[in-house]
């Protein structure tokens, strides 16, 4: 036998002990300080070991444990950056993904992964009101956002026969709001990121449609070609959702490629579809079923309208690849629309989430994320020490202490030191938020294992440690 090779008996016996890790970690994470305390030397200590020559067996098991003893927890009161709660039915198929090592380039390669791909895809276009629209699952919403930039540049300016051609510059418009990885995109593609215009956004955060147009009609005036609008379906930030209708025309006036970076907020079109009125005059919307379908990491998704936009951008075949027949649907290949080859199983874990519990229980999850986030801000606003920052569009609260005598600088200070004593403390997660040059600190709930109770946990832990860091102060 292959010295690699372990007989099914010894893979049950390993599933076995995993699943027992697995099932004791989500027993005791409501009781867990959020994250591990224990020092970064201390980490290094423990997962510095050399690489065995002679393999450990089922000895090598036991680090496991302080792997799960290491990792921050994701209970009921973590409430950091745009991180879905990784549900366990989905993280249970997973395995599955993993053992039939599906590689999802192509339908002759993995048939029933490829048609569910498709299938999951089509699911996430109708959620957001875009049936027509084709797509594929990819590692998050960056990888998404680059994909949809890569779509507007092969389109609107192609590159990738001779480069970037070297006539007028090109210029892709965003609010200040947007995410870090439409820059990081633009100057993968070589756009450049100075040739991203910062449109500014309203009191309410969203991008200010007029301003829009005026810095494309400034572009033209000087010869700069603008090639793509991004718009937000929930900003980083405070959620705030662009005006999507009115950029879309904009862009369309501009002859923009219209890509819509819906990876925090677009699937809450599942409980509030109102809100994202405009999404389906997009070229290209980013989703990230890892946050607000609370799948396990990763699974992003690219939608796009036109598939031959997609293979312009992405289709270069080698032979090795090449399709041997004609049948529309078993000669169907993901990598002549997207970046990557090999692909893993994504939609293994989605397919299984989605049919386990139904849309109903989802979109009874995204209400509740809704409700819990206008309770914190209730509960902030009934606070005299507590000061909301922005207005709560989706599930993000970003707020600040605000309490004795001190200057707006001093409170960016003192808020920032509230975070690190708060993380600290381990029972309540949040993160922060830069808005209009302050520092803010921001809850944003994704998380289908959150109760009221843990939501009062935040106004409480806040004060309590506030109280401390000022009177240390
Ligand atoms: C609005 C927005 N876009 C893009 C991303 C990037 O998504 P991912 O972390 O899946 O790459 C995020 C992540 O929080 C986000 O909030």
């Amino acid at each position: 036998m292959n010295p690699i090779e372990i007989s099914p008996a010894q893979f049950k016996s390993l599933c076995e002990q995993f699943l027992a890790m697995a099932s004791d970690y989500l027993t005791e994470m409501d009781s867990r300080s959020i994250p591990a305390k224990v020092s970064g030397a201390e980490v290094d200590r423990i997962f510095g070991a050399p690489l065995p020559e002679i393999g450990l067996a089922g000895e090598a098991l036991r680090a496991f444990s302080d792997v799960v003893q290491h990792s921050r927890v994701q209970n009921g009161r973590f409430f950091g950056y745009v991180l879905g709660s990784g549900e366990a039915a989905g993280a249970a198929s997973d395995l599955l993904c993993s053992v039939l090592n599906q590689n999802v380039t192509a339908w002759r390669s993995s048939p029933a992964a490829v048609t569910l791909e498709k299938t999951v895809v089509s699911w996430l276009a109708r959620i957001v009101s875009c049936c027509e629209f084709r797509g594929v699952l990819c590692g998050g919403g960056s990888a998404a956002n680059l994909m949809g930039l890569a779509m507007a540049r092969e389109t609107k300016a192609p590159a990738n026969k001779r480069g970037i051609p070297s006539g007028p510059p090109l210029a892709v418009y965003a609010s200040t709001e947007v995410h870090m990885s439409i820059p990081k995109a633009i100057a993968l593609l070589g756009i450049g990121r100075d040739n991203l215009r910062l449109i500014p956004a309203d009191n309410s955060f969203r991008m200010t449609p007029s301003q829009l147009e005026q810095a494309m009609l400034r572009d033209t005036e000087r010869g700069v070609v603008p090639i793509a609008v991004v718009g937000s379906a929930g900003t980083v930030n405070t959620g705030a959702i662009d005006p999507l209708a009115e950029i879309a025309a904009i862009a369309a006036k501009f002859g923009a490629w219209f890509h819509i970076d819906g990876a925090y907020g677009a699937l809450g079109a599942i409980a509030i579809p109102h809100k994202f009125s405009g999404i389906d005059r997009a070229d290209s919307i980013s989703l990230d079923p890892h946050k607000w379908l609370y799948q396990p990491i990763d699974c992003g998704c690219l939608l796009y309208r036109d598939a031959i936009a997609a293979q312009r951008a992405f289709s270069y075949s080698g032979d090795y690849v090449r399709a041997l027949n004609n049948d529309p649907i078993e000669s169907f290949t993901f990598f002549d629309e997207s970046i990557e080859l090999s692909r893993r199983f994504r939609a293994l874990k989605l397919w299984f989430s989605l049919r386990y519990h139904g849309l109903a229980a989802f979109r009874k999850s995204i209400e509740n994320d809704l409700q819990h986030a206008q309770r914190l801000g209730a509960s902030i606003e009934a606070t005299a020490d507590l000061q909301l920052m922005a207005p709560i569009e989706l599930s993000a609260v970003c707020f600040r202490y605000v309490g004795g005598r001190h200057t707006e600088s001093d409170l960016d200070r003192l808020n920032s030191e509230i975070l690190r004593c708060v993380v600290k403390r381990g029972n309540v997660y949040l993160s922060n938020a830069t808005l209009q040059s302050r520092f803010c600190l921001r809850a944003c709930v994704v998380n289908h294992r959150t109760t009221n109770s843990d939501i009062d946990r935040v106004a409480t832990e806040v004060l309590a440690v506030a109280k401390e860091v000022d009177s240390a102060n």
